[in-house]
């Protein structure tokens, strides 16, 4: 078959876990290696895609993808959304916090009298935005979308899938033994809107990334065809 079925595409994949400041040296963060984002990267290339990474950790250069770095949500809200126009495909792979700091103290906060009260409001949902705004200005980009759930897996991420209005999303039981955060193994279910779904058993990172980009590919061909 086709070597490089993603030859002629553009990709838009963010990855890692944003940092939310509390102050110039303080944060809130999580556990995202951003691991199974750079696989994907990696093989897309192979596939030959090209396109942007909006990441927030730092990895080798991939030929054909230019790489921005972030930190926060709100940063990776406003590169996401101005790259969309000209990308065939968003993958979205960070772990994107919910909340930030609403006030984030512009010196670093002194140890006082009393523990200091941190107030979080609410971050935007950069995929469900994404796939709103592709939707309404009518541009050909296909979504992908994570989910980590630690119960009802199937169930959770078929509601996710809709809710945020997305085309496929991958979705992780991080109970599962071997799965999740940090490690070079993952055992998922990619789900499309259609109702296809595939069950990828104890894998290593860059063959589940090889799988998604494939599904991702049939949605492409058949939605956008070149
Ligand atoms: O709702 P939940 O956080 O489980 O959804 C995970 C998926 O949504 C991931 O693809 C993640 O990158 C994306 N997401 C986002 N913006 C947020 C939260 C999650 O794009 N604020």
């Amino acid at each position: 078959g086709d070597s490089q079925p993603l030859k002629g595409r553009r990709l838009l994949i963010s990855l890692g876990g944003t940092r939310e400041a509390i102050d110039p040296v303080r944060f809130i963060g999580n556990r995202s290696s951003g691991k199974q984002g750079i696989a994907i990267v990696t093989e897309a290339a192979l596939l030959g895609a090209v396109g942007v990474v909006v990441s927030t950790v730092d990895f080798a250069r991939v030929d054909g993808f230019e790489t921005i770095r972030v930190e926060s949500a709100l940063e990776m809200h406003q590169e996401i959304l101005s790259h969309l126009p000209e990308s065939d495909g968003l993958i979205m792979c960070a772990a994107v916090a919910d909340y930030r700091v609403k006030n984030p103290a512009s010196i670093k906060i002194k140890k006082g009298a009393s523990a200091p009260q941190i107030e979080l409001i609410e971050n935007p949902d950069i995929l469900a935005d994404s796939s709103s705004y592709i939707k309404s200005n009518d541009l050909k980009c296909v979504t992908v979308g994570f989910a980590a759930e630690t119960n009802d897996a199937l169930l959770n991420g078929k509601k996710k899938l809709s809710k945020k209005g997305i085309d496929l999303i991958v979705v992780n039981d991080v109970t599962e033994d071997g799965s999740g955060f940090g490690s070079d193994s993952n055992a998922v279910w990619i789900l499309g809107s259609e109702g296809s779904s595939e069950r990828i058993d104890l894998a290593k990172k860059s063959k589940i990334a090889k799988s998604l980009l494939l599904s991702l590919v049939k949605i492409l061909d058949l939605k956008f065809p070149l």
